[in-house]
Order: structure tokens, then C-alpha cells, then sequence
């Protein structure tokens, strides 16, 4: 006999209560959580009532996390209260290990993201080697869910001219970054993971657009209000920080595994992102369009400045390459996977623009305060 429709509808209700409550008390394990990726992914997991260790180092700076989670809401501290920081590098075995204690999920962020030379060897090591460690350590510790944050550097390049998509596969050449060989080293050992029976999802995002690391990965803001004139024709694919991590939480909750998606807003060129960076930060607009020679001279000149004054460079051979590439990338997968929506770029840029005016404007209040 049917069960009848009260009952059908009230074991959904239950199962739905069910998973919600399974899904507020898995623990889950965060890395990288301290960056700029990583802190957009704590607040939204911790926005959602999930519980949450994240691993730090020594050396982290957390008070970026709060930071991060004080442009969203009004509670930063509250939310934190969701978080467990529990003190790992990568490279401790033990300590991943013992991270791991009582997990059922990973999301795996951390990585050296680099395009210096000094921490070349450095980032081959935390990104492949860690990688491996923390994937040998899930399966063994039983994790039921694991996804790794990749890159686009990891893909080859669309055929004729056709957008990158999850399909171009790693193309041994001269003009890979080390950065794009750790990454995908990495991915790589994700891949055996699967193979070895691990539930494994890989994003792979073009450049992250976000608020707050202003000396850093969110740099191109800073430059832009500091009064930045030039740009090559270069073109890139962008994509909003926090679409990447509603993907990632999305791909995860509906186990979504052994595949990959690349996540990338839109693709534009230098000209029309540094013209919407400089819109709404009211500066204006980069104006000089330099050939790609210029860049590759300044790498080199650099190159023999770092070396006699021993310097950290202003410009890498691998900075030069980012800014004569012209590459652009699919996002139908995720889109048709997910039903999902990207924010436009347009917008992203907006609200972080928005974001780092504010914080101008409360540091130029605090020092006037102070000198009163
Ligand atoms: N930024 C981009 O445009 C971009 C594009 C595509 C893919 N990705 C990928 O996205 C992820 C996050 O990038 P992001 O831009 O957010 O980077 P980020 O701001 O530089 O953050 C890197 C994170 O990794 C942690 N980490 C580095 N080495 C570690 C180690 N040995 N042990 C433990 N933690 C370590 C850092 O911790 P500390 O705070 O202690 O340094 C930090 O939390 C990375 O996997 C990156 O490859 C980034």
C-alpha cells in the first residue's frame, strides 16, 4: 500500500530535519583559511551554522578573518564563535594529522601562491607535498567529503582561440609558472586521491576578485587608487570570491565528486577592469597602452637589479607573462551542473571598490580623531 501524502510529506520534512541537523554537526576542516579565498569560505560556512576547524600557523594573521567577516554582517564576532583554530602547517604531518581528528569534510584552500622566484621551491613543496598529505590523511581518517581548491593555471588552452574549458588538458610548456606546476602537482595527487576511492571535488578558479588583502592578492585596487596609468591588451578571466565558495559549499552538499569546474565569472582585458576599478573608486582611468616588450624589458632590467643589490623584484619574468596573456575560460559547466548564476563583474568590482573606500575614509577618521 502508498503511504499516504501526510506521510510522504512528513518523512521528507523528517529527512530534511535530518540532513540539516547531520549537516550543522559535521565537522569540517578548513585550510587556507587566513586568505583571502579561505576567509570569504569561513564566513559563509559559519554564516550557514556550520561547524568549522580551520588550521593556522604561527606566523597567520587571523585578524584578517574578522576583518573579512566585518564587511558582511554586523556580528564578526559572534559568527568567529563557530570557527576552532587549531595550530597546523601543511608540511607538520602530525599536525594535519591530528587536525583531521573527528572530520567528515575538507575543503583544502591553503597553498603558496607566489610568482617570486625565492619561494619557488617552497610552494612545489607546501602545494604537491602537502596536498598528497592531507589526501592520504582524509582517506585514512575516513573523510566522507574532501574538495580541493585548484587554479585555471592548472588547464591547457582552448583550441582555435575557443575558450579554456574543464576538458584542455595540461600542456607541457616553457611558458607554464612554477606556480601552475605546484598547482597542478597538486591536483594531481586530488585526481589519485579519487581514484582511490576518495569523494573529491576540484574547482579551479580564474583570477579572485576581493575585498581586504590590499597589499597583497587584492592589490590591483590599491594600484588603481594609487593612480596606476598604464595596462597591456591582455585579457583574463575574474570571478567573485564569494561565488567561488557558494559553489564550492553547493558541489559539496549535493555530492558532486570526480570531476572538475572551472569557476570564472567573465573574461575582459586589462583596459575595461582597470576602467571599472578606477569608475568606482573615482580615479581615473589607466590611459597608457603598453606593448608586451615593455614588460618583458622591465623583468629583465629587474632581474639584474635584484641581483646586484640582492632586492626583492618589483617585477618576475612570471608577472610579465600574466601581463602579455591573452586567455579566456568557459563557466557552462558549473552553470549547467548548479543552475548557478555568477555575479557580474561589473558589480564585484563595485561593491569592492565600495568596500575599500569606507575603509579609507574610517582610517582618515580615526587618525583625525587621534590628532584632535
Ligand atoms: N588568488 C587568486 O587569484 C587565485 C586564483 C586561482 C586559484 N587560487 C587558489 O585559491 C587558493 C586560495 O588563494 P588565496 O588567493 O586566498 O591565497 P592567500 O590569500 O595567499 O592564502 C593562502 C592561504 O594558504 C595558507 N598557507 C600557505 N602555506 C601554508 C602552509 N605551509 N601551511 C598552512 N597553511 C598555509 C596561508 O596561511 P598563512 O595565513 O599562515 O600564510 C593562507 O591562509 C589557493 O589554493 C590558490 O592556489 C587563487
Amino acid at each position: 500500500m502508498r503511504p499516504s501524502g501526510t506521510k510522504i510529506r512528513n518523512e521528507c520534512l523528517c529527512g530534511i530535519a535530518i540532513f540539516a541537523r547531520q549537516n550543522r554537526f559535521t565537522m569540517i576542516l578548513v585550510t587556507g583559511g587566513t586568505g583571502l579565498l579561505g576567509s570569504h569560505l569561513l564566513f559563509e560556512l559559519a554564516r550557514m551554522g556550520r561547524k568549522v576547524r580551520a588550521i593556522r600557523r604561527e606566523s597567520s594573521d587571523t585578524s584578517m578573518v574578522r576583518k573579512v567577516f566585518s564587511y558582511y554582517c554586523e556580528n564578526p564576532d559572534e559568527l568567529l564563535e563557530n570557527i576552532e583554530w587549531f595550530d597546523a602547517d601543511l608540511m607538520d604531518f602530525g599536525a594535519v594529522e591530528d587536525s583531521l581528528e573527528g572530520i567528515r569534510e575538507v575543503y583544502h584552500v591553503g597553498a603558496v601562491v607566489s610568482f617570486y622566484p625565492a619561494d619557488h621551491k617552497a610552494m612545489l613543496k607546501v602545494n604537491i607535498e602537502g596536498t598528497a598529505n592531507l589526501v592520504n590523511l582524509s582517506m585514512e581518517k575516513g573523510v566522507e567529503k574532501f574538495c580541493y581548491v585548484s587554479s585555471v593555471a592548472t588547464l591547457g588552452r582552448g583550441e582555435n582561440g575557443s575558450p579554456t574549458n574543464e576538458e584542455d588538458f595540461w600542456v607541457t610548456t616553457r611558458r607554464n609558472t612554477i606556480y601552475g606546476i605546484s598547482k597542478y602537482g597538486a591536483e594531481r595527487e586530488v585526481w589519485r586521491g579519487m581514484e582511490e576511492g576518495l569523494n573529491a571535488v576540484i574547482v579551479n578558479p580564474s583570477f579572485i576578485l576581493g575585498p581586504g588583502f590590499w597589499n597583497d592578492n587584492s592589490g590591483l585596487f590599491r594600484l588603481v587608487w594609487e593612480g596606476l596609468k598604464y595596462y597591456t591588451g591582455a585579457v583574463n578571466g575574474y570571478v567573485d570570491a564569494r561565488d567561488i565558495v557558494k559553489a564550492m559549499i553547493l558541489l559539496m552538499d549535493r555530492n558532486i565528486f570526480n570531476d572538475r569546474f572551472i569557476l570564472s565569472a567573465e573574461n575582459i582585458t586589462y583596459e575595461k577592469l582597470f576602467g571599472a576599478m578606477a569608475k568606482y573608486l573615482g580615479k581615473p582611468a589607466p590611459s597608457v597602452k603598453i606593448p608586451y616588450i615593455v614588460p618583458s624589458l622591465i623583468w629583465r632590467l629587474d632581474a639584474a637589479r635584484t641581483f646586484i643589490t640582492r632586492s626583492t623584484p618589483f617585477l618576475t619574468k612570471e608577472m610579465a607573462h600574466t601581463m602579455r596573456q591573452n586567455y579566456s575560460y568557459t563557466n557552462e559547466k558549473i552553470r549547467k551542473t548548479l543552475d548557478f548564476e555568477f555575479t557580474p563583474l561589473e558589480q564585484s568590482i563595485r561593491e569592492i571598490c565600495e568596500i575599500y573606500l569606507k575603509e579609507k575614509s574610517e582610517k582618515r577618521k580615526a587618525k583625525s580623531e587621534i590628532q584632535k
